[in-house]
């Protein structure tokens, strides 16, 4: 059998298991609906359902529905318009196509029709509200949910495929956009040259891609591209992506101009306590532990590199190292690029919560084989929280002259896709052998 049907036969089991379980007889799964702006015309970039995703590998498909029922094949509505103003949706082809039984509509609303044998009064229909059709409204309940979106952590073989492709897809474009940076190119032409190299337009990106250069690499999610070139490009932050069959990436890179000799010690020192939270990345840890030891590795480069004169433990324990790195280190990926479910207790819900104080993290369980995570601290000189610290009672044990000569360079983050192996195997560094391999 190959991946994909393996997956496949792997979510039937479970959405059988877990329709028993919350008691109803099928479950219907809207791929989502075209949204306008207001007033106007024109369509919202489209925005896939996942769980639609998570069992086709159907991006681009408005208005089709799947309907998963215990012992049959799977159901696939296929929305395929007669539509000269657009390009429709190819005719059905893929391994799918054999492994369900599948209807092609015309319309949305045939939708309905085609489905209207299989809808019971225990129907679970798994959608957007503006999905509904007649006799079909989403009610999402949230006993199922709670089931699949735990089961969405842990990757099956074939997502794992898909995932490394999308490392594979958006490393030639990090190489691109640095030589762009080391060429002196605007913001904006480093973008496009991360495109080309990607093979992907701005619609195709998991996200907005993030590229700064110097003080904008200490905006978090810095969302413009200068079209001029500054007067000299000392530093350059891209958090950029790539998406393959839906599965995306999450990458960030810091790089350094030659002759920028503090700056690129501090990103080396960075990286290595980056390297070593990867290496964390184990079997029945929880991820919450990693956040925290990125604060006590924050600390050491801090006072290695001479910006704070406190131990690591009291610049902890009084919160210095949080202006330098004010976010979370990581999350769950996949389908999403913040893959849902960070905070369930259980498959049967509940909240797992933060740290005290760490009102960013977006990951609190404990790691599972098959999860993939990133791993993104970053250090940061950001003028507002700067502010605050240079008001606090612990300022005077920082080096202001060291703090403005670094804001210059905005900040750095370095930011790896891992996956959980089993018990007391090493972490899988999805993004590291993606570069290896280029
Ligand atoms: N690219 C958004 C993030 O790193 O979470
Ligand atoms: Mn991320
Ligand atoms: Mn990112």
């Amino acid at each position: 059998m190959s991946l994909y049907l393996d997956h496949l036969a792997a979510l039937q089991r479970h959405a059988e298991s877990a329709l028993e379980r919350t008691g109803f007889d099928m479950l219907l799964i809207a791929s989502g609906i075209e949204k306008y702006a207001f007033l106007d015309d024109r369509p919202y970039l489209f925005q896939g359902n996942p769980h639609f995703k998570h069992w086709l590998p159907l991006t681009n498909h408005p208005h089709s529905w799947l309907a998963v029922r215990p012992g049959k094949k799977p159901r696939v509505v296929y929305y395929q318009p007669d539509d000269y103003w657009h390009v429709p949706p190819s005719a059905p082809s893929g391994e799918w196509v054999d492994a369900v039984e599948l209807i092609v509509i015309r319309e949305p609303e045939e939708a309905a029709q085609a489905l209207a044998d299989l809808v019971t009064p225990r129907t679970a229909i798994v959608g957007e509200a503006d999905a509904a059709l007649a006799g079909l409204q989403p009610n999402n309940p949230e006993a199922l949910l709670n089931l699949l979106h735990w089961a969405r952590g842990a990757k099956s073989p074939y997502e794992l495929e898909q995932m490394r492709a999308a490392q594979r897809r958006a490393v030639p474009g990090h190489n691109a956009a640095r030589a762009a940076f080391l060429r002196g190119e605007s913001e904006a032409g480093i973008h496009r040259a991360y495109l080309v190299a990607t093979g992907h337009t701005d619609r195709d990106l998991p996200y907005t891609n993030i590229v700064g250069l110097n003080e904008h690499a200490a905006v978090l999610h810095y969302q413009y591209q200068d079209e001029s070139p500054p007067a000299e490009s000392r530093s350059f932050l891209i958090d950029a992506g790539a998406q393959v069959n839906g599965y995306a990436s999450d990458i960030t890179r810091t790089w350094v101009a030659p002759g920028h000799d503090e700056f690129a010690a501090l990103v080396a020192a960075l990286e290595a306590e980056q390297l070593g939270l990867v290496d964390e990345v184990r079997e029945g840890v929880d991820y919450r532990d990693i956040h925290l030891s990125t604060h006590r590795r924050i600390a050491r480069v801090l006072r290695n590199a001479g910006i704070v004169n406190m131990s690591d433990e009291a610049m902890v324990e009084e919160g210095v190292t949080k202006p330098f790195f004010p976010h979370g280190v990581g999350h769950l990926l996949g389908l999403q690029v913040h893959d849902v479910g960070g905070f369930m207790a259980s498959e049967t819900g509940g909240v797992a919560d933060k740290p005290e104080g760490h009102r960013y993290l977006r990951l609190t369980r404990p790691l599972q084989a098959g999860m993939v995570v990133t791993i993104e601290p970053g250090l940061y000189f950001i003028p507002t929280l700067l502010r605050q610290l240079r008001a606090s009672p612990q300022a005077a044990q920082v080096d202001w002259d060291a703090v403005d000569r670094l804001a210059r360079y905005g900040g750095i983050r370095i930011e790896d896709d891992v996956a959980c192996r089993g018990a007391g195997e090493a972490p899988e560094n999805l993004t590291r052998d993606a570069f290896a391999a280029m």
